[in-house]
């Protein structure tokens, strides 16, 4: 069975019908890419996978389990990471915590090791802190440990959102919109940060995308929506080339 494996998903907000009939399939350490006009159905997508919405109808198995019944911090500790469309961060803590903080959910001391200052807990505490730092540096924040995320440029708060969810080991990540708000510089290092940790983590990564030259340059297969469904899928090529997409989507005004 492939890492990701969604079948005939649907989903209903009410008398809308978000996402009809939605088919994804993902194997370990590909690069897949998912596009489509504004309210095509995207992030509602990565909302059913990650378990925020339970489908309608469907079924979604994510490494050989069926996840459909599972709260998302199961699907997460499973080895689902995503990041949100709009920044989710904290003001008031610093860049390291932030990862910390998304490590928490792999911690074994238990309450007792928390209350007392344990040998445990001291040994554990500093194997995070040092993974955390070495998951910063893999994504270019090394140095950035003690900075609050508001005194960042926001290319960088889109890297610490990336951090925080590559804490939890994933085997798929899901980023919903990364380049989002940055200018072409920003956009450029992060294509390279994320073949980086493609390369060195193995990590599939199925992306949302209205940054088509991203994308492009990204992705091995692409799928393409429109109300909901799926009107395209294929290589880079063959999506830039289809009418349907370019009728749909391509072809219009695309947010940036
Ligand atoms: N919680 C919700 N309740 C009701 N309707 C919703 C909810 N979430 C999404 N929708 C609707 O579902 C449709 C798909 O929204 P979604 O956010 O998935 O689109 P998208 O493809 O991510 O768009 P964008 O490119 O603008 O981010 C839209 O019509 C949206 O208004
Ligand atoms: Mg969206």
């Amino acid at each position: 069975m492939p890492l990701l494996y969604v079948e005939h998903m649907t989903r209903f907000f009410g008398g809308l019908r978000a996402v009809h009939d939605y088919n994804f399939k993902i194997e370990p350490g590909e690069i897949h890419g998912l596009i489509g006009p504004n309210g095509a159905g995207k992030s509602t997508i990565f909302n059913l996978i990650t378990g925020v919405y339970k489908p309608t109808e469907g079924s979604i198995h994510f490494r050989g389990k069926n996840i459909i019944k599972y709260p998302s911090h199961k699907i997460a500790a499973l080895g689902l990471g995503r990041t949100f469309q709009n920044l989710r961060l904290w003001r008031h803590m610093s860049v390291l915590d932030h990862i910390k903080m998304a490590q928490f959910s792999q911690i074994t001391y238990g309450l007792i090791g928390a209350f007392f200052d344990t040998k445990k807990r001291n040994q554990q505490e500093e194997e995070n802190t040092e993974k955390a730092i070495k998951i910063m540096e893999l994504v270019g924040i090394g140095k950035l440990t003690d900075q609050l995320v508001p005194n960042l440029p926001y290319g960088l708060q889109r890297r610490v959102e990336i951090a925080r969810a590559l804490a939890i080991n994933p085997k798929l990540l899901l980023l919903d919109e990364p380049t989002a708000g940055m200018n072409s510089e920003e956009l450029q290092d992060l294509v390279n940060v994320i073949r980086h940790i493609h390369d060195k983590l193995g990590v599939a990564i199925l992306l949302i995308e209205h940054r088509m030259k991203f994308v492009m340059d990204l992705c091995e297969r692409i799928q393409t929506l429109d109300f909901g469904e799926v009107i395209a899928e294929g290589s880079p090529e063959e999506i830039q080339n289809n009418p349907r997409v370019i009728d749909a989507y391509l072809g219009k005004e695309v947010k940036i």
